[in-house]
């Protein structure tokens, strides 16, 4: 354990379990050993420029590119001098081959109505589109804001953006109006995208219902084009609002893809900052292209003949990568799925697997926490036998829940990729390679070639093996943010500024001997019990692996004498009963799983977690609740306000 003055973080989480990739697996695999994984990450780090050169020539060039980085920290310049699109090198790229008639998008509405379009139809849907948005007065640089449900038309709305130059804001399809309105002011959107509605757990959710209040603050905003998906009842303001039928009845489906700089930028998309007010993420056009290509083929091992599903919205930015950008490119046949997992019933997702057989399933830890919940009943209903790769993104995954995941979805012959990156990294930084890299639970093992980690202590140096410290990345990857749209001094004060030369991602990470990289959660996560340093999600993994543990989160709490007492809050799983009892035997539990030092002050007993909408435990929330404040600050991302009100009721 390292000592209060060093400032490291205390590592409590043991994992001896190591789980090689598949023999088989391995000899197909397009990085297929320990070695070559090496050899190919020792390349990059060698010669990032030439690296990176190299590989992008898998993209269209209209014109060729100067330099491949151009680097004035913090701001970075990839290919700079060249022009290419990111529309053709998902669609067009693939017209002239064998790729051109198979299935581009596999897609599933929650009622089970379903669609399948071609390279060759995506094509000529955006196409249109894009002709669609020139006719709306739509140029290269303008926002268009998206706010629709997960429908074969969203994707078509962004890949037709990208291919005249315009730059998409996707916000998620279950934000406010209030929030809608905050990301159109400040990116200052020309033309919102919508639809009637989507479908939600078997309900209607009424979208332009929601846009219609958010237009009425967003004056930027000229025109809105609303695509009828569940033909409910909706107002349409004359010279405002147009069907998106109409409109494309009308348009031409000839459409060349325009030569985009390297450095155009593609989309924002809006995260939340710690401060409250989100984050517009500015991602460009070449390196965002290349690195979402080369990821989803490196850690997914994509092969022409499998269907790849992520679970994720495109609202967030896994669905941006790996749902449209990375698979598109890459040739893959990307499934997307509009509902809920829990409808009609909670086998949903085995279902769509079985059906469609897909063969590589990307979701996220709280879902898996979710599947455990619900019970393995609804996973051996249905034939998973075609799945051969797994993959977890989005937060830590417990060991307990990726051995589960390994054994009831993965058969226990599927490797798992548990790949560690963020909003601001644009793709995967770290993940093992399912051909190259023996996996430990709960660990996301290895950096990407061309990533260079290094994990730092308050002092800024690096820490010793093992340590915790704050995870830095030091060299400039092509798919990195370029900025905070419209706050410069932001981008430079939130990743650059604390320590000089290296990007700041906000998470601590320890690396062991073996070098795999282990997440402690965000920087801010982390809290201070008598002196010594202890990541939320080591506390949580330990509850989880207690019986009794659906779900966990730690915080901290102000404490008289150990500075921060630790603070759980746990719902329980379907055979158990919470008390005084259980009480009892969960600190016993943790006590026994990492030590004294972490058996929590208080536990309490809760039948929901305060949560993101893309499912990440707002433990900012429950800080409060567990200090006795009253919440202050942004809570325009809390999937359920109910939860904090029953949470605050409990107290009482
Ligand atoms: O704290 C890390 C956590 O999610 C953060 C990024 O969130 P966001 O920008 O919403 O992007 C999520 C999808 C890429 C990170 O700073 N995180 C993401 N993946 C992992 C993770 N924590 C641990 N393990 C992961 N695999």
């Amino acid at each position: 354990m390292a000592d209060e003055q060093s400032g490291q973080i205390v590592n409590v989480m043991k994992e001896s379990r190591l789980f090689p990739p598949p023999a088989e697996f391995a000899a197909k695999a397009r990085i297929g050993s320990a070695e070559a994984y090496e050899q190919l990450w020792n390349e990059a780090a060698k010669d990032i420029e030439g690296f990176w050169g190299k590989m992008a020539d898998e993209l269209h060039w209209f014109k060729p590119f100067e330099k491949v980085l151009q680097w004035d920290e913090p701001f970075a310049q990839w290919f700079a001098g060249g022009q290419t699109n990111v529309s053709y090198n998902c669609l067009d790229a693939h017209l002239g081959t064998p790729r051109a008639n198979k299935a581009a998008l596999v897609w599933e509405g929650e009622p089970g109505d379903s669609r399948v379009l071609t390279y060759q139809m995506l094509h000529r849907e955006v196409c249109k589109f894009a002709n669609v948005l020139k006719k709306l007065g739509i140029q290269k640089g303008d926002v268009v804001a998206l706010y629709m449900p997960m429908v074969p038309e969203l994707a078509i709305a962004m890949l037709a953006c990208a291919r005249i130059g315009a730059v998409h804001s996707v916000v998620f399809g279950g934000f406010s109006a209030e929030a809608i309105a905050d990301r159109n002011n400040d990116a200052s959107a020309k033309l919102q995208i919508t639809a009637d509605g989507g479908w939600r757990r078997g309900k209607q959710l009424p979208l332009k219902e929601t846009v219609d209040e958010a237009l009425a603050k967003s004056p930027t905003v000229e025109k809105c084009v609303v695509l009828n998906r569940i033909g409910c009842e909706v107002s349409m303001q004359e010279g405002r609002d147009f069907w998106w039928h109409e409109l494309m009845e009308e348009a031409s489906a000839d459409c060349p893809a325009e030569p985009m700089d390297s450095e155009a930028p593609l989309f924002i998309l809006y995260t939340s900052g710690s401060t409250g007010k989100p984050k517009g993420i500015k991602h460009t056009t070449a390196g965002y292209n290349l690195y979402a290509k080369k990821t989803t083929e490196w850690v997914f091992d994509v092969r022409d003949e499998d269907v790849y599903w992520c679970t994720a919205d495109i609202g967030w930015i896994t669905g941006h990568s790996y749902i449209v950008y990375g698979p598109l490119t890459a040739g893959v046949t990307s499934l997307m799925y509009e509902g809920a997992p829990n409808w009609p019933d909670e086998g949903r997702f085995w279902e769509i697997i079985e059906k469609y057989r897909v063969n590589i399933f990307y979701t996220a830890p709280t879902a898996i926490r979710a599947f455990i919940k619900w019970g393995d009943q609804w996973v051996e209903k249905c034939d998973l036998s075609s799945l051969r790769l797994l993959g977890t993104v989005g937060e830590g995954i417990n060991p307990e829940a990726w051995m589960w995941y390994h054994e009831k979805i993965g058969g226990g012959r599927c490797p798992i990729v548990d790949t560690w990156w963020q909003t601001e990294t644009g793709g995967i930084m770290m993940t093992p390679l399912p051909g190259a890299t023996a996996t430990k639970p709960g660990s996301c093992c290895k950096p990407l070639p061309g990533i260079i980690p290094e994990i730092v202590g308050e002092d800024r140096k690096p820490v010793p093996t093992g340590s915790g410290g704050w995870l830095t990345i030091t060299q400039p990857w092509p798919a990195m943010l370029r900025g905070i749209w419209g706050d410069d001094e932001r981008y430079q004060a939130q990743y650059w500024a604390d320590v000089p030369g290296k990007y700041l991602c906000g998470d601590n990470a320890r690396c062991d001997e073996d070098g795999y990289y282990w997440i402690m959660g965000r920087i801010d996560d982390v809290l201070n019990v008598s002196g010594h340093r202890l990541s939320t999600i080591e506390i949580e993994s330990a509850l989880v692996s207690h019986p009794a543990v659906a779900e966990a989160a730690a915080v901290g709490r102000p404490h008289d004498l150990k500075g921060e007492a630790v603070a759980v809050f746990v719902t329980v799983a379907s055979d158990f009963e919470p008390g005084e009892e259980l009480r009892k035997e969960l600190k016993l539990h943790v006590r026994k799983e990492i030590g004294a030092l972490a058996v929590p002050d208080d536990i309490r007993f809760t039948n929901a977690l305060p949560k993101t909408r893309s499912g990440k435990i707002m433990r900012r929330l429950l800080r409060d609740i567990a200090a006795g404040r009253q919440t202050v600050g942004d809570t325009t991302t809390l999937e359920d306000y109910s939860v904090l009100a029953k949470l605050r009721q409990d107290e009482d």
